[in-house]
């Protein structure tokens, strides 16, 4: 079937949705396509025969995109997307919507939780992996949200205001990566960039298309299209969902010619084809794994995913220690809000988690559950709390945000615990030195408050529904942490540039333009808590041999890293480049390449990273392109962006690499 069989009119119908979560099939003529949330799990919505919402079906709550990135695993995103297209078809979903791939600018952004990172290619590589096992599966992925939407304050309307560089570095990034796994389908934001609307924004459109090489449909975020023939000129090739009046619009925009036949069918071509491809991987396709597997997945990445941020000898637990859990989020009733808020919401399909049960079948020990408090401030039998903490071993306080705090629709207020929360935190841990907070939330937490006063923290997000046993299987021990953040914790909300920006609601100022991150923190030297790239282990692992072999345009960078101490673990090296003298802004270091690797006691495991000339390059204005100047660079390997353990100088000229000499513990620059 191509366009050419069509009408004007069934084209004019085809560009537009049919329902919420349809596209047209034209009276039987082409297959109708079914697309539903989304990132963190299915989300299919029930609706009754006016296509009103009635309820979401449960599925399987795997971890929140956040805590994915913070596995820093790429088997682990690929095994996501795998699982996901397994609720998909048990469902008979085409299309899921997502991933998510939008910069973390600002802490406070709702949405945090749905995305993966601050750093580019992180949030890129990640996602490359979670695209292709979720196509190669059979069903379609859709990436989102095109582009710069990096807040939720009034973002139906407002504009994001960048410069070019800052975009192609940091915020069209990612997409590029995400679109070598050729996602079927991509979905422009709600936002305006520089003043045109995301829907309607022709030039964002022929970068992913031309550029990026993306060969899907693009669909409107839902709502997000203020004039069909605008957006379908520009290139938006299907409105989500049906709206009546944008519809009939375009039939009379049509007819009095202010869209021309070429417009529509460029779009309808699109849509036919997105139609097309995912009829086609319907044939055969069914669930693989079984539920109780998808669970075992989503166990598997919150044990990867959570960050061990904070360990003076209280972890792992010693068995047959007496433990006090309290905080809302150990309990079940907590399992909304062990997730953001929005279309990412999934009903969970399983049971939902009760730490200290789990603690007390685990351990075998006395293990007492106060919750101490609720959300929305109310505290309740906190004396007991108290006694408890002071009467036992160890005291576990689940501390988080929630749906209520980190959601789509709205920002948070601040990057610090609800203050209830604090005070609880600060009041336990008087009473016992051995207190391990848990948080459970979405994005960046300022934990400057109380965190001195703790011996332990472990950062678990959200999690998922598997989330409990896997919290409870790192801090037993019985899995070795070996997550890291995707995302810095700012001392305070104040250190971070876009806290300065000015507040105009209708228009976001990127004038921090790449100090955004570690970007930021690392070029001046700004303390924060915890670092990008940084997570404990149970055991200590040791960098050395560092080799740089270069040749051409190429170079291959390997070293040994050794599990020097403590069970077997696995290892997140990561590499980044450090220009010096450059004759551009550039940020202090930029990770190029990162690895996680299963590493047993005593042994060594040898790294190799291969680079290119065009690692090294930035975004030039001057030329509209990817240049790397000639010049020295720094390469620095290490655990986290603040823990470099390895460096070497080399040189670019003409387009080469050459090895210039290893730098021990000397100051490059
Ligand atoms: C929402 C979200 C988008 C979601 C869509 C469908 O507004 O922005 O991520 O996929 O609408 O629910």
């Amino acid at each position: 079937m191509t366009v050419k069989e069509l009408t004007a009119e069934e084209k004019l119908r085809l560009i537009c949705g049919k329902d919420s979560w349809h596209t047209v099939d034209l009276d039987g003529k082409i297959p109708s396509v079914c697309v539903s949330d989304g990132p963190v799990g299915l989300r299919k919505s029930e609706m009754d025969e006016k296509g009103n919402w009635v309820r979401d079906l449960p599925a399987v709550a795997y971890p929140a995109l956040h805590v994915l990135a913070n596995s820093w695993s790429r088997e682990c995103a690929r095994e996501m997307g795998e699982s996901l297209a397994d609720d998909c078809k048990e469902q008979n979903v085409d299309i899921l919507l997502a991933p998510g791939v939008n910069i973390k600018r600002n802490p406070l952004n709702g949405r945090n939780f749905e995305y993966f990172s601050e750093d580019p290619l992180l949030a890129g590589t990640l996602a490359y992996e979670y695209i292709d096992g979720l196509q190669s599966k059979g069903v379609g992925a859709c990436l989102k949200h095109y582009y710069v939407n990096n807040r939720e304050y009034n973002r139906l309307d407002q504009s994001s205001e960048v410069d070019e560089r800052t975009l192609r570095e940091l915020y069209l990034k990612p997409f590029e990566l995400a679109c070598k796994a050729k996602p079927i389908s991509a979905m422009c934001a709600y936002n305006r960039i520089n003043g045109v609307y995301a829907s309607e924004n022709a030039k964002g459109f022929r970068i992913l298309r031309d550029e990026f090489g993306f060969d899907g449909a693009i669909i409107s975020d839902w709502g997000a299209v203020h004039d069909r023939t605008a957006s379908a000129k520009a290139g938006l090739d299907l409105e989500m969902p049906f709206h009546e009046g944008n519809y009939e619009k375009l039939v009379a925009d049509y007819k009095a010619g202010k869209i021309t036949d070429e417009e529509i069918d460029a779009c309808a071509e699109r849509v036919l084809r997105l139609a097309e491809r995912c009829e086609k991987m319907r044939e055969g396709r069914k669930a693989e794994r079984t539920v109780e597997e998808r669970f075992a997945v989503a166990r598997k990445i919150a044990e990867e995913g959570i960050v061990l941020l904070k360990n003076e000898g209280v972890l792992p637990l010693s068995p047959g220690q007496s433990i006090s859990v309290s905080g809302y989020f150990a309990a079940p009733e907590a399992f909304g809000k062990i997730s953001g808020g929005g279309s990412a919401m999934v009903q969970w399909r399983g049971e939902k988690f009760n730490l200290a049960d789990i603690l007390r079948k685990k351990t075998g020990g006395e293990v007492r559950y106060t919750r101490a408090f609720w959300e929305r401030g109310v505290l309740c039998d906190s004396r007991q709390a108290e006694i408890d903490a002071a009467e036992c071993d160890v005291c576990v306080i689940c501390a988080g945000t929630g749906s209520d705090i980190e959601s789509e629709g709205y920002d948070r207020g601040d990057m610090r615990l609800p203050q209830w929360e604090e005070e609880s935190i600060l009041r336990l841990s008087k009473r016992n030195p051995n207190t391990v907070v848990v948080l459970f939330t979405g994005s960046a937490v300022d934990v400057s408050a109380w965190a001195d006063g703790v011996a332990g923290i472990v950062y678990a997000g959200f999690c998922g529904e598997q989330g409990g046993e896997a919290v409870a299987r790192v801090l037993t021990g019985e899995v070795n942490p070996s997550g890291k953040l995707s995302e810095t914790f700012p001392v305070s909300y104040e250190d971070v540039p876009v806290s300065w920006a000015d507040n105009d609601p209708c228009v976001a100022r990127y004038e921090e333009g790449l100090d955004v991150g570690y970007r930021y923190y690392d070029t001046y030297d700004v303390r924060v808590s915890f670092p990008f790239g940084f997570g404990l282990s149970y055991s200590e692992f040791v960098y050395s041999a560092l080799k740089v072999k270069a040749s051409g345009d190429k170079a291959e960078v390997s070293f040994t890293v050794k599990n020097a101490g403590g069970p077997a673990g696995r290892e997140v090296s990561q590499l980044y480049i450090r220009p010096i003298a450059a004759y551009v802004h550039r940020p202090a270091q930029e990770l190029k390449a990162f690895t996680k690797q299963q590493i047993l006691p005593g042994k060594n495991v040898k790294v190799k990273f291969g680079l290119t000339t065009a690692d090294f390059a930035y975004y030039s204005t001057a030329v509209d392109g990817w240049r790397t100047d000639d010049g020295l660079y720094e390469i620095a390997v290490g655990a986290s962006s603040r823990e470099i353990f390895l460096r070497a100088l080399v040189k670019i000229e003409g387009g080469n690499i050459s090895f210039v000499k290893e730098l021990k513990d000397e100051f490059a620059f």
